[in-house]
Order: C-alpha cells, then structure tokens, then sequence
C-alpha cells in the first residue's frame, strides 16, 4: 500500500490558496500539498494553529514556499485585501475552498450561507481575477446537503456549493477545471463532541468501513482532483465517505 510519502499526483509545479487551513481536513491538505511539491498559501482565523502548521511545512526541509495569513473568509474585505496580496506576489494557480462554519453552529440561515456558500463564491471569483494560468479549484462540501438532509442551512449551503462549483465548471471552456468533495463523518476537531455522542458512535458502527474518516484521506482525495491526475474530471463531486451515505 503506498503511503503519503510516496504517493505522486503527477503535479509539476504551483502554489494552492487552503482556506481553514489550520485544522482537520484543510491541515491535511496543507500537509499533502507540500509533499508534492506544491507551494503552500495557507489561511484560517486561528493564528496559533497556522503557526504550528507553518513549522510543520517548513520541517520538511523542501524549498517551496509556506504563507501563512489570518484570513476569515465570512469577511470579504480581508479576503480582498489578502488576494491582491498573494495575486500580486504569486499568482496562485490551485485554490481549496475548505473554511466554514461548523454544522453545528447556531447561526441565522442568511449569516450561515453567506459565511460558508457567498464566501467561497467570492474567493474564487477575486483568485479568478488574478488571472492564475490553467487554474483547478476544489471545494469542500458533505454529504449534507448533497445525499442526507442534516441540518437546514448547513445542508443549504454544502448543497449550493455543489451547484455553483457545476456551474464554475461550464463557465469558462478551457479555462479552469473545478470539482467538489463530499466527506461523510470525519474525524476532525469540529466533530469530537459528536464523536462520542450515541449518535455518532453508531453513525460509525453503521459505516461499511466500521470506522470514522480520517482528515487526511479526505485530503488525498482534495489532492487528487486538484491534480494532472484528474485531467478530465470536471465538475463532478466526489464522496468520501467509506459508504455510509448507502446504508440506511
Ligand atoms: N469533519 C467532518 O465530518 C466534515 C464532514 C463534511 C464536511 N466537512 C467540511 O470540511 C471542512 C473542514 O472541516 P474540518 O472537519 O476539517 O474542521 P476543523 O474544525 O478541523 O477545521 C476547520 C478550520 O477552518 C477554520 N475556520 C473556521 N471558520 C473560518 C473562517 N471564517 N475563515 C477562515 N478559517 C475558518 C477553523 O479555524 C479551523 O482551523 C468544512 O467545510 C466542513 O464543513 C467536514
């Protein structure tokens, strides 16, 4: 079985934009991107975790480059500002739209969409902008939304980001490649409380794999689509779930 070390998406060169990067999924993403080869512009509201991410990328003692900013992206205007930045500087080819507010969070419908679904509108359409030469973008959406009802904005939400990354990927024939990813139950920061709930205990037990997935497979698999490797795929969402979406 290959492991993370010698796995090769066939990448030649170029940065990735991570938003959420300090953590869960967007951390493991941060992780993979360097191993192969990828410079690395992570952002996140959490400046403590970014630090430790950036010692992370930097200990691997490969040369490409490591940013990191704090970057919420519920506030347009920081994202405008931190684009133009790194525009100007590098001209991101890759773009992971991963931030968002956790499912959980009690929020008014409007707020939740417009922090999670209007965000990753407006990162893409300012990375856009910046004319990045053959751009592929990745957003993360769930299951939720997608193939299970869970929750009214979240589900709300992962669901447009579906259907605006289908859209994207009509948009611009020749000019950008854009796919979604729909993790099922991860085993991340966000979801320990569920985690350990009878609910989610059972989710898992439920799951064909019998475990929970883990932040880095999710990662891979945000990896592979952004890669030479997924050519022809565009448009497409990926499940990453181990199944459990087919059970009841
Ligand atoms: N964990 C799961 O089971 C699961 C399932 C389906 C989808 N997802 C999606 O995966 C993505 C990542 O989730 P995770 O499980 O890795 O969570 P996580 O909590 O481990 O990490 C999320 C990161 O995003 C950052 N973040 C939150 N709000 C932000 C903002 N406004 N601006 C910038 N950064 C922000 C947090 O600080 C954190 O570092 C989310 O979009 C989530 O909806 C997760």
């Amino acid at each position: 079985m290959s492991t993370p070390q010698d796995r090769n998406f066939g990448f030649d060169t170029g940065t990735v934009i991570i938003t959420g990067a300090a953590s869960g999924i967007g951390r493991e993403t941060a992780l993979e991107a360097k191993r192969q080869g990828l410079g690395v512009i992570a952002w996140d509201i959490n400046a403590a975790g970014l630090e430790g991410l950036a010692g992370e990328l930097r200990a691997t003692g490969r040369v490409q480059l490591v940013e990191t900013a704090v970057v919420d992206i519920s506030d347009i205007d920081a994202v405008a500002a931190a684009m133009r930045a790194v525009t100007a500087a590098h001209k991101p080819r890759y773009l992971v739209n991963n931030a968002g507010p956790p499912s959980g969070a009690d929020l008014p419908f409007e707020r939740a969409i417009a922090n999670s679904l209007v965000a990753t509108r407006e990162i893409t359409r300012l990375w856009l902008d910046g004319e990045p030469s053959d751009p592929v973008a990745v957003n993360v959406a769930s299951v939720a939304g997608n193939l299970l009802g869970l929750g009214e904005w979240y589900s709300a939400a992962k669901a447009g980001i579906v259907g605006y990354t289908r859209s994207l990927a009509v948009s611009r024939p020749g000019g950008l490649r854009v796919n979604a990813v729909a993790p099922g139950l991860i085993d991340t920061a966000r979801l320990q409380a569920t985690l350990e709930t009878e609910r989610g205990k059972d989710i898992v037990k439920r799951n064909p794999l019998g475990r929970a997935g883990r932040p880095e497979e999710v990662a891979a698999a945000i990896m592979f689509l952004l890669s030479p490797s997924a050519s022809l795929i565009n448009g497409t969402l990926l499940v990453c779930d181990g199944g459990s979406s087919l059970v009841l």
